[in-house]
């Protein structure tokens, strides 16, 4: 009987799928990093949207030079904020959910197009380049005043 080469197989199985799990999750999070346009993130409850921070006081935050986030809420029918201003060549993080049904987070003219789940909270990275000003659209169908609910964002040159 051999019983270290028995271990030490073990421990080598072991080990392996250790490294083959870091492996996975390193490339999944790797992966996830670099389409951080596309994600729902963690979720937030629907009720509890206005006392869940950052939710509880949407707004623009600067975080750089030229780079914010905006936390937005949607809600029937409209967004909060309902109009922000920011720089040209500002680089936007949104960061948005619903307090009550599915809608949509639509900018003509740029590559902004979400979909914003109540429970969930969709993110989207924008280069505001031109001056201009900007409607966010709900793109899916929320109620009688769905064709009413839009926002703005004015970008100053
Ligand atoms: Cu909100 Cu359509």
């Amino acid at each position: 009987m051999d019983i270290p080469r028995y271990e030490r197989l073990w421990l080598g199985i072991g080990i392996g799928t250790l490294l083959l799990f870091l492996l996975i999750t390193g490339y999944m999070g790797f992966s996830m990093g670099l389409h951080p346009t596309d994600g729902m993130e963690r979720t937030v409850e629907p009720e509890k949207v206005t006392r869940t921070p950052p939710f509880d006081n949407p707004g623009l935050e600067r975080i750089g030079p030229n780079e914010y986030v905006l936390t937005s809420v949607s809600f029937v029918f409209g967004y909060d904020p309902k109009e922000v201003t920011v720089p040209a060549g500002a680089k936007v993080h949104f960061r948005v959910t619903s307090r009550d049904v599915i809608h949509g987070f639509y900018i003509p003219g740029t590559t902004v197009n979400m979909m914003v789940e109540p429970g969930h909270i969709t993110k989207q990275t924008y280069t505001f380049d031109k001056p201009g000003k900007y409607l966010v659209l709900c793109h899916e169908y929320c109620g009688s005043g769905h064709h009413l609910m839009q926002g703005t964002i004015y970008v100053k040159g």
